[in-house]
């Protein structure tokens, strides 16, 4: 983790600050260990299927029992942008998320300037649902954001129809 999150590009539209040393990638990972072991998220490593190297995250956050829903967040190595390996990260947990955990929705916010992050999104058939005006304060400045969502029935219509 610390091989890509140390690369200023990684972060720019997210939370998180690039990381300066490797303990800053151990807090990191502990920080989503905690959350998959309280149960309010499950996170993952994407890893290259031959070396096994891994070469980001992805996972589901703030899952909601009572309305079987969860956000989802992810970020790849720059290294690896652009190989689609972010679509095929996405639609393996947009695939747990209906199929596994029978979640009735997810959705992800995305800063309106990460154009990677809404083309990915919107190819993967989430469908855009808002703007949201200074959504967020990020590095200093409030940020516009998109809200996404895909649906649990309009998922699996568009599984139907190939
Ligand atoms: C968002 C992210 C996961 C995309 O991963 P990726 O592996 O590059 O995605 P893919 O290669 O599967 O590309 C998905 C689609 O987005 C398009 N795309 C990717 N990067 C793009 C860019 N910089 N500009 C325009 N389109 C882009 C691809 O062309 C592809 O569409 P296509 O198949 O129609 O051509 C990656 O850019 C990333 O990790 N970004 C940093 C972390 C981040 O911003 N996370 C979200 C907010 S916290």
């Amino acid at each position: 983790m610390f091989l890509y999150s140390k690369n200023p590009e990684c972060s720019k539209y997210c939370l998180w600050n690039p990381h300066k040393s490797r303990l800053d990638s151990w807090f990191f990972i502990s920080m989503l260990k905690r959350g998959n072991r309280r149960l309010k998220a499950q996170h993952f490593a994407v890893v290259l299927k031959d070396s096994e190297k891994m070469i980001g995250t992805i996972g589901i956050s703030g899952y909601s029992k009572r309305d079987s829903s969860a956000e989802i967040g992810y970020s790849l190595s720059p290294e690896y942008w652009g190989q689609g390996y972010g679509t095929e990260a996405l639609k393996s947990i947009i695939s747990y998320s209906f199929n596994t955990l029978k979640l009735n929705r997810i959705e992800a916010k995305s800063d309106t300037r990460n154009i990677a992050s809404v083309k990915l999104l919107e190819k993967c058939g989430f469908k855009r649902e808002g703007h949201m005006h200074k959504g967020m304060f990020m590095k200093g400045e409030y940020v516009d954001l998109y809200l996404y969502g895909l649906l649990a029935e309009d998922y699996n219509k568009a599984v139907e129809h190939g």
